[in-house]
């Protein structure tokens, strides 16, 4: 489906049917992580929808929006190859014709910090685009990656907020062999930066098992993570922290525990490998990293 029109008569049909429409949004140049999204759809859905959009709004002035990577045929394959049955594309003309002006604009606690305040507008950007796909794919449930995982919990808060009849699944971080969380970015990445990558991974592992190990200083995993990134990259990541999942609100001193259980500790990492921003998180209080 290349255009709005075309799009929505079909969102049409489909609910007059009474058909279990799943969505996934992406911005191309698919990896085994989208296809997960696709395939996870599949399983619980009657129609499989995915949107590939470079969105403008949410790249700032100086980010990669002309140079991201673009890979329509491609993608095409992966996204049947994953058992998805409708390619959402439009233009950006058509996304945001002449006269738009209306924003969805995040505020508060989950807007305020982390990839907010190092890219201003971006989660302004997501946020219009999100809305705006879900009203044109009109789905039963979308899917959205942990790897984003401030993205994900703004996309939750919004749909709660704004009453958007759609359920927001979360979907687990795919990662290369070597622990690398994929990414259409990690191609921007040169052979020895490559290489040094997966450090964001056993620094996230470290943290982990530090706290298996009974470590409860938030403070000191913090101090722990930062210096395990500075050492394998040579230079501070943008942030390494322990948040609430849901508000993403630092945890305070001591990581709250009752009975031995331990609250949801989510670690998120932003490190700069040259030019390049690749981002991970992972939950500490639970297995599977
Ligand atoms: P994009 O970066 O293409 O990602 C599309 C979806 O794939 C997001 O939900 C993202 O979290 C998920 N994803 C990316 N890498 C993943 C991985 N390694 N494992 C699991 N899931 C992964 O996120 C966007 O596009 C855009 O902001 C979008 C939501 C489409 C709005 O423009």
């Amino acid at each position: 489906m290349t255009s709005l029109e075309s799009m929505a008569r079909l969102r049409d049909e489909l609910r007059r049917v009474g058909k279990r429409v799943g969505f996934v949004p992406t911005m191309g140049a698919l990896h085994p992580g989208h296809q997960s999204l696709v395939e996870r759809a599949r399983a619980e859905s009657d129609v499989v929808v995915s949107s590939i959009f470079v969105n403008p709004l949410q790249f700032g002035p100086s980010e990669d929006f002309e140079r991201y990577p673009r890979d329509l045929d491609g993608d095409r394959a992966k996204l049947e190859a994953a058992g998805c049955d409708v390619l959402f594309t439009t233009s950006p003309s058509a996304m945001y014709p002449h006269g738009f002006q209306t924003y969805v604009v995040p505020e508060g606690s989950l807007a305020a910090r982390f990839e907010a305040a190092v890219r201003p507008g971006h989660f302004r950007g997501v946020a219009t685009i999100v809305l705006k796909l879900l009203n044109i794919v009109g789905p039963t449930r979308a899917y959205f990656g942990r790897k984003d995982a401030q993205q994900l919990a703004i996309v939750k808060r919004m749909v709660s907020d704004l009453n958007v009849p759609v359920q927001i699944v979360p979907c687990p971080t795919v990662r290369e062999p070597d622990g690398l969380a994929m990414s259409s970015r990690n191609a921007y990445l040169s052979a020895e930066q490559r290489a040094a990558a997966p450090a964001i991974y056993r620094a996230l592992r470290a943290a982990r098992a530090r706290i298996c190990k009974g470590e409860r200083s938030a403070a000191a995993l913090r101090t722990e993570l930062t210096s395990d990134l500075r050492s394998a990259f040579g230079v501070d990541p943008d942030y390494a922290e322990l948040v609430d999942p849901a508000s993403f609100e630092p945890l305070g001193e001591a990581i709250p525990e009752q009975r031995n259980v331990l609250a949801p500790i989510l670690a998120i990492v932003a490190q700069r490998v040259g030019t390049t921003r690749l981002l991970d998180n992972a939950r500490l209080d639970e297995d599977g990293l």
